[in-house]
């Protein structure tokens, strides 16, 4: 028997599409966000949930997203782009992003969409500006540095102190920065937001993370400010390898409903709305990545698997150190005694996908499935040494259908030009 995926063969799939093959499974991302719905915005009133569609987003997911109930996350001109084609509601958007650009602000703007977590002050006049010259006004949250530190990899940690996301704590900054906000006739103050950080399987940030903001709440309140929505961000941490400790979605979201009810419940507050922003716990392990085998050979105290992909289609590897574990599609049945390290086809050494893993006896031609590859693959691929970018592949109840087609050399070269000089 061969590896299924949503039940299909994965073989089948490598020998219709080609590989290397990013599958995902329709079935487990709508899993995810039933979860979510049940273990949160159906149990506690007045939540929200937003894909932060950073992890994997196409036209496509932003369909599954749009029919699961859940709003999107976006962070840049093309995410916002992607989700107006799509025809995703805009007043469930809401836009991230450190320094966001006049272009991609106008944008939104234009698009009216939900909510603008506003990073800084540049971007706050930036957004007046531009609502002033349209005759509108946006609804905003300000992005604050909780100064929670997490322990995850330190590229995807984004609470403590003096990360380059969101706005410090100090008083003379932010009370000025709300008041203003508050002040304005182009913006209404929403409320606060905040993501500690990335991958995580303690929930001990997002607690310290929430208690700071409910004090600033607090303080808001002293001075007649309301705090209508208290944005938590996403991080809640997947299962790559047994490594991960991996906690279910209740173990962050029920301490933290608690201790915010309790803080407002004390302090006679008014409970804002919370909204989560979850990325790869959505789509993370619905996705798997199809390989095929080539060359295999032993270099000193090394056997190498070489695949036909790599860094080009996961850098997690390579940039974070990220560890994956993998099957063979067609030796399930085998013995896993074989040590090898699977190695990419790039020039460059670090593009190691997996590490020292035991598999079955490898030959070249066989399917090599990695797993979790959902989240932060496709969406961070790139065309190093001139390498396509594989397509993507939707698996659902034993059908398949195409969400992005496989690049073609043509498409490599399709924004190239040739100054007129040099084709004399
Ligand atoms: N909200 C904000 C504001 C974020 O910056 C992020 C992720 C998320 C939500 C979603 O986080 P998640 O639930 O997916 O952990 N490329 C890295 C991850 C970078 C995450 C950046 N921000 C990786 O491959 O691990």
């Amino acid at each position: 028997m061969n590896l299924l995926w949503d039940k299909c063969d994965t073989l089948e799939l490598a020998k219709k599409y080609g590989t290397p093959l990013y599958v995902l499974s329709e079935t487990k991302i709508r899993e995810r966000c039933r979860i979510i719905q049940d273990d949160f915005l159906k149990k506690y009133d007045n939540t929200k949930a937003v894909y932060a569609s950073k992890a994997f987003l196409t036209t496509a997911m932003c369909k599954i997203i749009e029919k699961e109930g859940l709003g999107l996350d976006v962070v840049s001109g093309g995410e916002l782009y992607t989700a107006i084609q799509a025809g995703f509601p805009m007043a469930m958007v809401e836009f991230n992003g450190n320094n966001k650009t006049i272009d991609e602000l106008e944008l939104a703007v234009n698009h009216e969409i939900g909510r603008i977590i506003v990073d800084n002050a540049y971007e706050l006049d930036l957004l007046e500006k531009i609502c002033k010259e349209k005759n509108k006004v946006m609804d905003i949250l300000f992005r604050i540095v909780p100064e929670a530190d997490t322990d995850t990899h330190e590229y995807i940690s984004t609470g403590h102190k003096s990360s380059k996301f969101g706005i410090n704590l100090l008083p003379e900054t932010i009370f000025s920065i709300i008041k203003r906000a508050v002040d304005s006739d182009y913006v209404n103050f929403k409320g606060i937001h905040f993501h500690v950080g990335s991958q995580l399987h303690d929930n001990k940030s997002h607690l310290n993370a929430i208690s700071k903001t409910l004090h600033l709440i607090k303080d808001l309140k002293d001075q007649n400010i309301t705090v209508e929505d208290m944005n938590i961000g996403g991080g809640f941490g997947i299962h790559y390898t047994d490594d991960d400790q991996v906690k279910p979605l209740a173990y962050f979201l029920e301490p933290s409903m608690k201790i915010i009810e309790d803080y407002c419940q004390e302090n006679d507050l008014e409970r804002p709305m919370i909204i989560i922003e979850p990325g790869r716990w959505i789509i993370g392990e619905a996705g798997i990545t199809l390989y095929t085998v080539g060359a295999i050979k032993t270099n000193g105290d090394k056997k190498y698997i070489s695949i036909d992909g790599g860094m080009s289609d996961n850098i997690r590897p390579s940039l974070y150190q990220a560890k994956y574990h993998a099957d063979i599609c067609n030796r399930l049945d085998e013995d896993k005694t074989d040590l090898v390290t699977v190695s990419g086809k790039f020039c460059e050494s670090s593009d190691l996908l997996i590490r020292d893993i035991y598999l079955p006896k490898a030959q070249s031609g066989d399917i090599l499935a990695v797993y979790s590859t959902g989240a932060y693959t496709y969406s961070m691929a790139c065309n190093y040494n001139k390498q396509p970018i594989p397509g993507v592949v939707l698996a659902c109840e034993g059908k398949d259908y195409v969400l992005v087609k496989k690049q073609t050399f043509s498409d490599l070269i399709r924004n190239e030009c040739i100054p007129s000089h040099l084709e004399e």
